[in-house]
């Protein structure tokens, strides 16, 4: 493999190893790198020619806008028309974490990582090696996640290393914290649209606005990527409430389930535990894990638990029904 890669940790400043980074950054380079959502594959959002490589590595459609990772609050004034928002500062005290606050753009965002759009989503990552990278870049690092397009998001870095190819440098961290990936909103007035749920949910934004809604796959104001298929294993993934789960690997011997802690209990032969129904981020931190073991494993399929649709296991039901198919 010829890329180089650099192990550092999310609570380190290691500015030399930041420092690696920016200067791949700033010669048009593709970055990989943890936050604690996924990793991210990032290259400089004013070089055009840059970020086409990221669309090149990922397979990615051109018409899908690359959300602008940036390391502080005067970064993200370099690119969005934050004043336009109204809520903005109560907004950005959710930063630095999984927050994307799509927003009027200014011109520095090239046209390829805004697909043409006139606005921009913009996110401060929750992991201080990453936030002293992007600093050290001088410029706001467009990134999705990275992974090829139409898989499971990375949350380790040993999920990108044989999936992605012609990458300058990949920046091994610990396993994304959270896991999913972030909510991204498109704020109007005192009305928040939420475009992908993620860590933050409505119950965060309806302290702060009028009217909170999720965008449905008819909504004019979506997201571009939530219409192409995503999150994906390549094998068959069903998904089932537990009672229903419990039946079918009964009598399904072929298939493995893959369930929570406490449903683990009952299942007596083999199983994959997301983890505890009483700790969200252990089963938000290892669903796309799992999800790519599934490939890799010697099962031909798998069947999934439902949670239970409240709080933030609505945006875990939400990547996990992206994922499987209903029993
Ligand atoms: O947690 C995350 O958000 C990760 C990490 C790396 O920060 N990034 C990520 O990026 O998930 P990506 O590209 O895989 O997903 C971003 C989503 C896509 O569905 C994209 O269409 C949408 O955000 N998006 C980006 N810019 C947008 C814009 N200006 N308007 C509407 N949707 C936008
Ligand atoms: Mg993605």
């Amino acid at each position: 493999m010829a890329e180089k890669i650099l192990d550092v940790r999310c609570d380190l400043k290691d500015q030399e190893k930041a420092l690696t980074g920016a200067r791949v950054i700033q010669e048009g380079g593709v970055v990989i790198f943890p936050t604690e959502t996924v990793y991210g594959i990032g290259a400089d959002v004013e070089n055009n020619n840059a970020c086409k490589k990221i669309y090149a590595i990922k397979g990615r459609q051109p018409d899908n806008p690359l959300i602008v990772h940036v390391a502080d609050l005067d970064q993200a004034e370099n690119y969005a028309c934050t004043n336009r928002v109204r809520m903005f500062r109560e907004l950005a005290k959710l930063w630095p974490g999984p927050l994307t606050i799509v927003m009027p753009k200014k011109d520095r965002v090239g046209d390829v990582p805004s697909a043409g759009l006139g606005t921009v989503g913009i996110r401060i990552p929750d992991c201080d090696f990453t936030r002293e990278f992007i600093k050290l870049s001088a410029t706001g690092i467009a990134a999705p996640s990275a992974n090829m397009s139409g898989r499971p998001s990375a949350t380790r870095a040993e999920h990108i290393i044989n999936e992605l190819h012609g990458v300058d440098l990949i920046y091994r961290g610990e396993p994304s914290r959270i896991g999913i990936e972030s909510t991204v909103i498109y704020p109007q007035d005192d009305r928040c649209i939420i475009l992908r749920p993620g860590a933050y949910t409505a119950d965060d934004f309806s302290k702060m606005f009028d009217h909170v809604e999720y965008a449905g796959p008819q909504d004019p104001v979506r997201s571009p990527g939530m219409k192409y298929r995503h999150y994906s294993p390549e094998k068959e993934l069903l998904r089932a409430k537990k009672e229903d789960l419990l039946n079918f690997v009964e009598t399904h011997r072929d298939i493995i389930p893959i369930v929570t802690t406490e449903t683990a209990k009952e299942i007596k032969g083999e199983k994959w535990i997301l983890g505890s129904i009483k700790n969200p981020y252990e089963i938000s931190s290892s669903l796309y894990d799992l999800l790519r073991q599934l490939d890799a494993s010697k099962y031909h399929r798998g069947i999934i638990e439902c949670l239970p649709e409240t709080g933030f296991f609505i945006s875990v039901m939400n990547r996990i029904k992206k994922a499987s198919a209903e029993l």
